[in-house]
């Protein structure tokens, strides 16, 4: 028994704001967003459009190309760490979205590994026999918890959604492995303080701006090219190949420096390596469906190749899944 990709899609908001958008707004200026992030352009969602929105969007795209019905779907799991409120979770406006009346839905939080860590419960889902079909997606309206007046984070974020169908097949397995790890130490590298248990929302905390994500780039960058690399081994080494046996690796993306130095240590050149950044910027959770979408649609990877996705985020968490498409 094997688990199949069956169908994929992504969605991205029209709104686009540009680098020199951004410098009507904050202190910065395209050249310096440009050579130390590879960012030229992000979407924004529209003030009507919650995370559900555009999750919903990339989901109908992938029940169209998986060419199912919405009721063939058993569970439905959405990472975000943009939800469309603390409760209910936003899987559960995406069924209602859909009409998937038959299935079991849920949100996990791993902010931009989130995608990987899906897959990853969705496979392990079907393996069980728990379920025979799962929508996993990414989806994330970061915009909406983004300080616009801080150019340290306002430069980086964006929004956008992509899912995937799995469904247990009886011939070999299109996801060969997978690898997860996090370390809570780092908590505060890279969190939204505000509006949960340790701070409920009041005045004082809007005050304080604790409603917003808040990054100590600078910290993060190393770690997440440790972690990003050694990830990409270890899921690599689970399916029980090499990197020279991988066609794409997709990873992450927030920022070009990050991918680079990461592929340097794997000793795999920059043209196997999948790249959207400069058109969306990092939008966490989705970066990786988004990107694996993109890349089947402009052929750069074919049925039968291997691919890998690797991510690192907030928590701290980080993870990577090796798949054959
Ligand atoms: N425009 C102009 N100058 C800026 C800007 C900006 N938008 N942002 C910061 N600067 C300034 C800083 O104030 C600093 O100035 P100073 O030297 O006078 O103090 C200078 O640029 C250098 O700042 P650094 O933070 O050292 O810049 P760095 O080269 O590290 O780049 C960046 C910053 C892009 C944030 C980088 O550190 C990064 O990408 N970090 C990783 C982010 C990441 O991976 N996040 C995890 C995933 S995100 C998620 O989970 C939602």
């Amino acid at each position: 028994m094997g688990i199949e990709i069956i169908g994929i899609g992504s969605y991205l908001p029209e709104k686009i704001l540009t680098n020199i958008d951004l410098e009507k707004l904050v202190e910065t200026s395209d050249e310096w967003i440009t050579t130390r992030t590879g960012i030229k352009e992000r979407r924004i969602a529209s003030e009507s459009e919650a995370t559900s929105d555009l999750a919903i969007k990339a989901a109908e795209r992938a029940i169209s190309n998986a060419k199912i019905s919405p009721e063939e779907i058993d569970a439905i799991i959405v990472a975000t760490i943009t939800p469309d409120m603390a409760f209910p979770s936003t899987a559960c406006f995406v069924q209602k979205g859909l009409k998937a009346v038959n299935s079991a839905a849920f949100d996990i939080s791993a902010a931009c590994s989130g995608f990987i860590y899906g897959l990853t419960i969705g496979k392990d889902l079907i393996k069980s026999g728990t379920f025979n079909t799962v929508l996993v997606i990414g989806g994330e309206t970061l915009s909406k918890i983004t300080d616009w007046h801080d150019r340290n984070t306002c430069v980086l974020l964006g929004d956008a959604a992509g899912a995937v169908i799995l469904r247990k097949t009886n011939s070999s397995s299109d996801i060969l492995s997978s690898y997860l790890g996090a370390n809570g130490n780092y908590s505060d590298l890279l969190l939204m303080p505000g509006g949960g248990s340790r701070n409920p929302t009041t005045h004082k905390t809007v005050d304080e701006q604790l409603h917003y994500l808040k990054m100590e780039g600078n910290k993060l960058f190393k770690i997440a090219v440790k972690a990003m690399a050694d990830s990409a081994q270890k899921a690599i080494a689970l399916a029980g190949i090499t990197c020279n046996d991988v066609n794409l690796i997709i990873p992450h993306q927030a920022n070009i420096r990050i991918v680079e130095a990461v592929a340097k240590l794997l000793n795999v050149s920059m043209d196997k390596v999948f790249l959207n950044i400069h058109k969306y910027g990092n939008t966490s959770a989705a970066t990786t469906p988004v990107a694996l979408e993109e890349a089947i649609r402009e052929g750069k990877v074919k049925k039968g190749d291997i691919v890998t996705l690797v991510a690192f985020g907030g928590g701290l968490t980080w993870g990577a899944v090796v798949i054959r498409l």
